[in-house]
């Protein structure tokens, strides 16, 4: 299998996108360590779990070396309550920046030295919200721009050693999904906006992270992958109160004197 005799950790990979990352990784054939504060509810057959708050760095340090050898991280824990900005003082958006962009920083330094050694891959797990305006989750959204620019300076870094790629990941069907998007209804209501149907399963997100670290994209590094099934359609179109009017057939080509010529120019 593709990543048969790897070790991967997968921090927050306890349930969500982590999870189904972590599912994914172990049924291509790796040893997995999930890593979160609190253990799995639901049994993950297969991984680990090593408890950690990954924005204490001291804690990480000591988790990441006591490691025999590691071949991928993929920064996965993250995650911001709908907050606006002046609803909270600038501590509790710092928290989100902590989590999102500093706390992937600490653990990749953390497990760099086993990265190198072993010429592995970290992958990062950016969002949609890093790259448009993110209302009611602004200090998100700006950690994950800063989470895919700094995967693109590590990329470069870290090079020929270590591989380092981003996962831009849309809309997710989670066991928290409710707490975004609403019931059934609402989930179905924001379906219909995805291009391909339907929000991502996380083993949609877990496919494009074996991908990442498989030898099948061993010249890749430094790249953004968008996991978003198509995006979003632009709100204009909606909006907009133009009626489509026939667009006019194109006029016959007319060639210029100039040009009826056999004689280069
Ligand atoms: N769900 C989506 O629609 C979506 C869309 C785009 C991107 N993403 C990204 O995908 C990733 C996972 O999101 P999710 O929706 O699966 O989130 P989630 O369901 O809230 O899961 C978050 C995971 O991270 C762990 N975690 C949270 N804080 C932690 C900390 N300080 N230290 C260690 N572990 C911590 C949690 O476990 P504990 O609470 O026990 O620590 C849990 O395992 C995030 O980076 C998120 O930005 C999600």
């Amino acid at each position: 299998m593709e990543l048969d005799g790897k070790v991967a950790v997968v921090t927050g990979g306890t349930r969500g996108v982590g999870a189904g990352i972590a599912r994914s990784l172990v049924a291509a054939g790796a040893e997995v360590l999930v890593c979160a504060r609190r253990p799995p509810e639901v049994p993950l057959p297969g991984t680990g779990f090593i408890p950690l708050d990954v924005r204490d760095g001291d804690a990480v340090r000591r988790a990441l070396t006591a490691l025999p050898r590691l071949d991928l991280l993929v920064n996965n824990a993250g995650g911001a309550p709908h907050r606006p900005l002046t609803r909270a003082d600038a501590e509790r958006h710092i928290r989100v920046l902590e989590l999102n962009l500093l706390a992937p920083l600490t653990v990749s330094l953390a497990a760099h030295e086993h990265l190198r050694r072993a010429r592995g891959s970290i992958v990062m797990i950016g969002s949609v919200s890093g790259s448009r305006p993110s209302p009611g989750t602004a200090a998100y959204g700006a950690a994950k721009a800063g989470l895919e620019h700094l995967a693109r300076s590590m990329a470069v870094e870290w090079a020929p050693e270590v591989r380092v790629n981003t996962l831009v990941v849309g809309m997710v069907r989670t066991e928290l999904s409710h707490l975004h998007y609403g019931d059934a209804d609402g989930i179905a209501a924001v379906s219909r906006t995805v291009p391909l149907g339907r929000l991502a399963e996380p083993a949609d997100v877990g496919a494009a992270a074996v991908f990442l670290a498989s030898d099948a994209a061993a010249y890749i590094s430094g790249a953004s992958l968008l996991v978003h099934g198509g995006g979003e359609r632009p709100a204009f179109l909606d909006a907009a109160t133009a009626v489509p009017t026939a667009v006019p057939a194109d006029p016959p080509a007319v060639v210029p004197a100039v040009a009826r010529t056999d004689k280069e120019p």
